[in-house]
Parts: structure tokens; sequence; C-alpha cells
């Protein structure tokens, strides 16, 4: 449950006064067995968006803020321009430029997914399917597939990640493509992952809008392998995650 020691109106001032989207009576997404909207702070209202707008307007804005910042504003200015609730208006897109190289270029958490998995958990109670879901196609889908209309910058070659660290996810596409991490084309290539994963985060939400089960999405057989052991019912309890293992502890799959 939400703590309530910060009230709507403290935080929203006055827009916390206006109609919200809940106010009209839009419906919420993952809201099983309450399909009446309800009044409060979470999760913001959501209507089926178009993924292939969302998808330019990742590509379009990816300049003015980067990673983070693209997937997040993508799908919070196409919800301004629906126009259902005032507060998509107010919430500045800036605070999401800290996720840029995988936060301020640490290399951790790509920002194109911490930026969807943001939006995602302001618009849905069942954030974890959907956000597991997101992750689980970007570490194994050969990435990126958008291809802006008139692109100034041309790339070809695509990688499968298999991780959702920023840090793997640029070096397994450098290796591929044979250009370097602060080329251009990785950033074209950046700014096009953009696009992917604010579509696929688009897609994902109108599933659930539309009352589409989204299906399960679990570790791979090797990970829950290890898991077995150093997860919270094994013998040693040492681990939490579900990235996969073997990538930074290889040769481990033969015991040891
Ligand atoms: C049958 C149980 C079991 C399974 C399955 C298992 N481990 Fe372990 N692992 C252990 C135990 C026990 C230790 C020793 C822990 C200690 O001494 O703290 C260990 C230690 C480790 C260590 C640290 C010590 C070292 O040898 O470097 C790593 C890393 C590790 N495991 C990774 C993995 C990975 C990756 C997998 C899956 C491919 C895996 N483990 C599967 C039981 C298991
Ligand atoms: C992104 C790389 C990465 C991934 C993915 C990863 N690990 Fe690790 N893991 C590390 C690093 C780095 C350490 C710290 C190594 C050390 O202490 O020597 C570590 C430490 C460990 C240790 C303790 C090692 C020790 O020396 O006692 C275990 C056990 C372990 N990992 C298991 C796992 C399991 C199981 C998974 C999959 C769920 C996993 N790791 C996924 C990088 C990773």
């Amino acid at each position: 449950m939400l703590g309530k020691t910060v009230s709507r109106r403290e935080f929203f001032g006055e827009v916390g006064k206006l109609a919200t989207g809940a106010a009209l009576g839009v419906t919420l997404v993952g809201f099983e067995g309450r399909s009446k909207a309800e009044e409060g702070t979470w999760p913001w209202p959501y209507v089926q968006l178009d993924v292939e707008a969302v998808k330019a307007k990742a590509y379009e804005i990816f300049p003015k803020g980067h990673c983070m910042y693209a997937t997040f504003g993508a799908l919070i200015l196409s919800m301004r321009e629906k126009g259902i609730d005032e507060r998509y208006k107010i919430l500045p897109l800036e605070m999401m430029e800290y996720g840029k190289g995988g936060l301020m270029g640490w290399g951790t958490l790509c920002g194109v997914l911490n930026g969807a998995a943001a939006f995602i958990t302001l618009v849905s109670r069942d954030y974890g399917k959907l956000i597991d879901q997101l992750v689980g196609w970007y570490v194994e889908t050969p990435l990126p597939i958008y291809r802006p209309a008139n692109p100034k910058i041309e790339i070809k070659a695509q990688s499968i990640a298999g991780s959702p660290l920023c840090h793997v996810s640029v070096t397994k596409w450098c290796e591929v493509s044979g250009f370097g991490s602060k080329s251009p084309q990785r950033a074209e290539r950046c700014r096009r992952l953009a696009a992917d994963v604010a579509g696929k985060a688009a897609e994902l939400l109108n599933m659930a809008l539309a009352g589409k089960a989204i299906p399960p999405w679990s570790p791979s057989e090797s990970v829950k392998g290890c898991l077995k052991c150093h997860g919270p019912k094994g013998e040693v309890k040492d681990v939490f995650g579900k990235m996969e293992c073997l990538m930074c502890h290889p040769g481990m799959e033969k015991g040891h």
C-alpha cells in the first residue's frame, strides 16, 4: 500500500485540485476485480496508445535528454496529448536524465528500460509482471529493430544484449557493429532502442488495458538451477536476481 505521509494535495499543489482521469472514470490498468477507477495518487490513468506513434516520439526526443528520458518522455507526452489527467502536464521529464548511460554513465540498468519501467509503474499495479515481460523481451531480442523514416545516420547491426545492464548491452552492440561506444552510430543505436522499448511498453500496457492476460515470465532454467541453492529457499540463500548467472560466473554450470 502507498504510504499516506504526503497527501496528494501537498504533492501536486494546485493541480491536485483539478479533475483527474480517475474522476473522469478512466479505467486503470492491471486492476483486477476493480474495474471502477478510484480517486487517489496512484496508479495514474492509462488509455490505449498508438504504439508506432510512441516509438516515433521516443526517437524524436532522445537528443534532448538521452535514453531514460526518451522512453519515459515518449509515454508521458503521449498521455499528455490524450488530455485525461492534468498531472501528466506538470511532471518534469528532465528528472529522468539521470538514467543516461545506465545511471550517469555507470553502465548499470539500461536507461531505456529504466524509463519505460518507471512509466509502467506509474500507471499499473501489475508493474511487476509487465516489467518482467519487457526486460525478458529486451534481453533476448536482436535490437534495435526501429528504423526512422529518414535516418541521418544509417546503422544495420543488431545484437542480443543477454542482460539488462547498459554496459553489456552497449558493448555487445559495439562488438557486432564494429563501432565505438562514443561513436555517433552507437548513439543512434540507443536512440532506436529507446523507440523499440517505449513501443514495447505501450504494447504491453495496451494488452493489459484490453484485459488480455500478460503471460508469466520466469528466469531461464540455468538461473533457476543456480537459485535452487543460492536463492531464498536454497541451502546457501545468498543471492537474488534474474540475470543470467553464467554471464558473470562462467564455468559454474559444471558444479563447484
Ligand atoms: C547444489 C547446490 C548449488 C547449486 C545448484 C549451485 N551452487 Fe553455487 N555454491 C553452492 C555452495 C554450497 C557454495 C559454497 C558457499 C559458501 O561456502 O558460502 C557455492 C558457491 C558459489 C560461488 C562462490 C564460490 C566460488 O566457487 O566461486 C559462486 C560464484 C556460485 N556458487 C555460483 C553458482 C552459479 C552461477 C550456479 C549456477 C550455474 C550455482 N552456483 C549453482 C551450491 C550450489
Ligand atoms: C553482472 C554480473 C553478475 C551476474 C549476472 C551474477 N553475478 Fe554473482 N557475482 C558477481 C560479482 C562481481 C560478485 C562478487 C564477486 C566476488 O565477491 O568475488 C558476485 C558474487 C556472487 C556470489 C558470492 C561469491 C563468493 O565469492 O562468495 C555468488 C554465490 C553468486 N555471485 C552467485 C550468482 C548467481 C546464482 C547468479 C544468478 C542469479 C549471479 N551470481 C549473477 C557478478 C554477477
